[in-house]
């Protein structure tokens, strides 16, 4: 799993400083070709208290950043470092590199110094603590540099290890335990395990399992490593808790300190890290993971961008990789959280392409937003199922997607035109007419096209719910989109058809001469041309315009109503 620091990904190292049985983690952020490798080389040869390590626990307690003499302050400086500030670390060693590459120059260093602690006030970070070194021949790394009299400060080692470590008091906080594995121990007593990410707990002590909010009493606590029972188990341990009474719980369940539970919410305020080379689109579906836990949700909105150079914030449409943004973000189910601020393990999150299962961002709780507690669903009485009955049909959404030309304005029209005539309640949703109206302030981007249908999608929902057979003719050109109209909607009320058109016949067709305009350049973004259709892989219906008249089509899709029992065929 993904978390931010690795997001620092191929620039960063990591080691550790060990003191007694303390230690203090160290982040190392520099660009290729900045001497990263042989930096943590020479330190670790000049102290033996310092480690390598592969994967410290999520974040670091200090930094070490690496800026070439030569090239000063960079963006990816910047970058990390507003990184590292998100994650919480306050605590900042600027190993300038290279410094025999610029003739040992003071006024360089200083340039470098001044300009990025002006930055690093901006960000929170407080404390930064600049050294000039030359990691390749070990000046000022343990032993002072004969080139640079004119600097009087620590060598890297001798500042590291005046460093104050951390208090190692995580188990002093709350409790918090993500279920990873549930195992039914005897009838009717049920126990499970996980890794405690903060606070601690003991047999006895009573719990809350969240989302769910119920309370148990843990009567036995059984390690990892032993057989034996324990008399308490600390933040960072895996165990197995077994409880006193009988009590219902599942893998993705966080058990919490009563008095100081998490939240549960299904929307939130993240800041969210792109990673991914395709944009983040509000609106389209991607798979949140949280603790143990993994949830359909979508960004509801970018609230803003960040940009790190001059820390303004941004009006964005969409995430480009790299970006940083603040976001809201809608899950399918209420989940246990903390604000990242708070507890990192419980506030760290990472979204999940669906198709690709690439992992797309990485990002942190900042805040539930309010309106998730306080907007219930309403119970009604007449339901879908009672509006469909009056109305003897099943209801159902008749997804027309091709590209523009490929006739499913005139196809579905046809079709609607038919079922009614047969005494069906029917709408249609054509693309053009959604645009005069409710999706009027939406134009042909990406993100405005992931927008346009999903609100066609949410309408359709309530019209199906309304007990109707709709039609939506869509050039609707991304996978993505159909996949989540089918997904949202119950088994089999979502029929997808495809318009099958060669590019070439749509563009001779042009019948509202978009084609051409959009050839001499007249309309950018146009679907076929510079925009991309993502053709169907599984659609209900297949129809190949180019051999078949629009009434045949017609037909077609009224059999396969009659056959799947939508509609009763006249005269069964
Ligand atoms: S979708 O891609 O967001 O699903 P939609 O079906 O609503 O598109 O709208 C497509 C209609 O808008 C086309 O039939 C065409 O008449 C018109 N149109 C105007 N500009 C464009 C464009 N750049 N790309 C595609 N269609 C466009």
């Amino acid at each position: 799993m993904a978390h931010l620091t690795d997001l620092i990904a191929t620039d960063i190292g990591r080691f550790l400083y060990r003191r007694g049985t303390e230690a203090l983690r160290f982040i190392v952020c520099g660009k290729v070709g900045n001497g990263k490798a042989t930096l943590i080389d020479a330190l670790l040869r000049g102290s033996k208290m310092l480690s390598e390590v592969q994967r410290a626990a999520i974040g670091g307690d200090a930094a070490v950043i690496l800026i070439d003499a030569r090239h000063g302050v960079s963006t990816q400086t910047r970058r990390h470092s507003f990184l590292l500030a998100l994650i919480g670390v306050r605590r900042v060693v600027l190993a300038v590199n290279k410094m025999d590459l610029v003739g040992h120059s003071q006024s360089s260093f200083e340039t470098i110094v001044a300009e990025y602690s002006a930055f690093a006030v901006r960000i929170g970070v407080s404390e930064v603590k600049a050294i000039p070194v030359s990691a390749l021949h070990g000046d000022n790394i343990v032993e002072r540099s004969r080139h640079m009299p004119w600097f009087h400060g620590p060598t890297l080692v001798a500042h590291i290890e005046t460093l104050e470590l951390t208090d190692a008091r995580a188990h002093l906080s709350p409790l918090r335990l993500p279920v990873q594995s549930v195992n039914r121990l005897e009838p009717g007593i049920h126990g499970c395990a996980g890794s405690i990410t903060s606070g601690s707990v003991r047999p006895g002590d009573r719990i809350r399992l969240l989302p769910a909010g119920r309370e148990a009493t843990v009567s036995r606590i059984v390690g990892s490593d032993s057989n034996g029972e324990r008399r308490q188990a600390v933040a960072g341990e895996t165990v197995s808790l077994v409880f006193k009474e009988k009590t219902e719980i599942a893998p993705g369940d966080l058990i919490c300190d009563p008095h100081a539970p998490a939240e549960v919410a299904d929307q939130f305020n993240a800041t969210i890290v792109w990673m991914h080379e395709a944009p983040l689109l509000p609106g389209r579906r991607y798979l949140l993971k949280i603790g143990a836990t993994t949830v359909p949700a979508q960004v509801t909105q970018i609230r803003h961008q960040i940009n790190v150079d001059t820390l303004e914030h941004l009006a964005a449409r969409h995430l480009d990789r790299n970006a940083i943004g603040e976001c809201n973000l809608s899950l399918d189910r209420a989940v246990p959280f903390d604000a990242f601020r708070d507890h990192r393990d419980t506030g760290d999150i990472i979204l999940i392409d669906r198709t690709s299962n690439d992992t797309v961002a990485a990002g942190m709780i900042n805040f539930a937003l309010r309106r998730a507690h306080n907007i219930h669903r309403q119970h009604v009485d007449v339901d879908k199922a009672a509006r469909a009955r009056l109305k003897h049909q099943r209801p159902c959404v008749l997804w027309f997607t091709g590209l523009s030309g490929s006739g499913k304005s005139t196809v579905s029209n046809l079709v609607e035109k038919r079922l009614h005539a047969l005494g069906h309640h029917t709408y249609l949703l054509d693309g053009d007419n959604v645009r005069h109206g409710l999706n009027k302030d939406l134009g042909f981007t990406d993100a405005d096209r992931v927008e346009n249908i999903r609100r066609v999608v949410e309408v359709a929902r309530l019209m199906v719910d309304a007990g109707l057979i709709v039609m939506a003719a869509f050039i609707s050109p991304f996978r993505a989109e159909r996949r989540m109209a089918r997904a949202v909607l119950a088994e089999g009320e979502f029929i997808e058809v495809f318009m099958d058109t060669p590019l070439s016949l749509a563009e001779q067709r042009d019948p509202k001469g978009l084609y051409r305009k959009a050839r001499r350049g007249e309309l950018k973004n146009f679907t076929g041309i510079d925009s991309p259709y993502e053709v169907p892989e599984a659609a209900d219906a297949h129809i190949d315009t180019a051999t078949m008249s629009a009434e045949q089509a017609a037909d077609s899709i009224v059999q396969l109503l009659f056959e799947r029992g939508i509609v009763a065929a006249p005269g069964a």
